[in-house]
């Protein structure tokens, strides 16, 4: 057991020092590194083998004030913060001049989310509170894997994907929610034309921000700020993962592919039952795919997921995990 006070001390030492900490969040672990310091920021590029053009999400604790971060907190922006956050929500937003331009991929916005999680509040909080006490500070935390491979939703996915990096590590168990925050752009309202656009799906719905809205969000157009999530290949196992229908599986004569269902029971070693609710589906699925990839199968074969609006973000993930895998 990691003495949890200890944990965050040594955390925030080490974020004030420039180097990286991996944490979890309700959504998925996040790589965190100071979003004021670019040295740090290069850190993270550097240990994900991400692009520097990919932007980061800028992390902040309930107790800080978004418009620090940004020069547009618009009224819209304002009622989605008091619905949504804390939660898997994160805004597209005009950049404040005195962020980083790092944090953003060189782009003029920047990504801000609350993580509805106790032990990232704590760490967050403990950051501002750092002598001496700035709540203007924020984690930059872009998913704790390898750019392109599958997000890690427990301690031990973080280790497997940073083996070797100088990352500390804080372990809070499997991540309630599995999958990563929704990706809404408030950033072109002023536009002519300018709405909210819905960058990823996720857990929360494009249905429920529109309550808040008054409107759907629109989708993503090739205008819309680049999101590394968004690529069509990504969240990939090596194995060639195959989304199949049902009657594929039934008709399935092979005991070497590995197979993850929610519709039926399996039939030998490399099958795997899926939850057959959205959210737990969500909660299962990357964990999922880190095991059935594991066994080293010629082929993973998952079974198509019902359609409905609670399955848009696992539809979205699994499409993209089908296009990204066996490389
Ligand atoms: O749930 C999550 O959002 C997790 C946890 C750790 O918070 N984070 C996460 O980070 O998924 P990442 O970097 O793997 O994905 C964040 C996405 C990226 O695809 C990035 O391009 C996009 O957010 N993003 C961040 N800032 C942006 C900006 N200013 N404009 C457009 N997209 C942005
Ligand atoms: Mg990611």
């Amino acid at each position: 057991m990691q003495d949890q006070q200890a944990v965050i001390a040594e955390a925030v030492q080490r974020l004030r020092a420039g180097r990286l900490v991996a944490f979890p969040t309700e959504t998925v672990y996040g790589l965190g590194a100071d979003a004021r310091n670019p040295a740090a920021l290069a850190a993270v590029f550097a240990a994900k083998g991400r692009p520097p053009d990919h932007p980061l999400i800028v992390h902040l604790c309930v107790e800080s004030d978004p418009a620090a971060w940004t020069t547009d907190l618009s009224p819209t922006a304002v009622r989605l913060i008091e619905r949504f956050w804390p939660g898997p929500l994160t805004l597209i937003l005009k950049r404040a001049a005195d962020v980083p331009a790092a944090v953003a991929g060189g782009q003029d916005t920047v990504g801000l989310r609350c993580p509805d999680h106790a032990l990232a509040q704590a760490l967050l909080r403990e950051f501002c509170r750092s002598s001496p006490t700035d709540w203007t500070r924020g984690i930059a935390a872009p998913s704790a894997n390898r750019f392109g491979r599958i997000s890690p939703t427990r301690a031990e996915h973080v280790h497997q994907e940073l083996a070797g990096q100088d990352v500390y590590v804080i372990d809070g168990g499997p991540c309630p929610i599995g999958i990563e925050s929704t990706i809404l752009d408030l950033s072109r309202l002023d536009q002519r034309g300018g709405r909210p656009v819905l960058l990823r799906p996720g857990s929360i719905s494009a249905e429920a921000l529109a309550e808040a809205l008054g409107e759907l969000p629109g989708s993503a157009d090739s205008a819309a700020p680049r999101v590394s999530g968004t690529l069509a290949a990504h969240y990939a196992p090596r194995s060639p993962l195959m989304l199949v229908e049902r009657t594929t599986l039934e008709a399935l004569d092979d005991a070497h592919s590995a197979v993850w269902s929610y519709s039926l029971a399996p039939r030998g070693p490399r099958w795997r039952r899926a939850p057959v609710d959205a959210v737990g589906y969500a909660r299962a699925l990357y964990d999922s795919l880190r095991v059935l990839d594991a066994m080293g199968a010629p082929s993973i074969l998952i079974e198509r997921p019902p359609a409905g609006p609670e399955w848009v973000a696992v539809h979205d993930r699994l499409g993209r995990a089908e296009t990204g895998s066996g490389t």
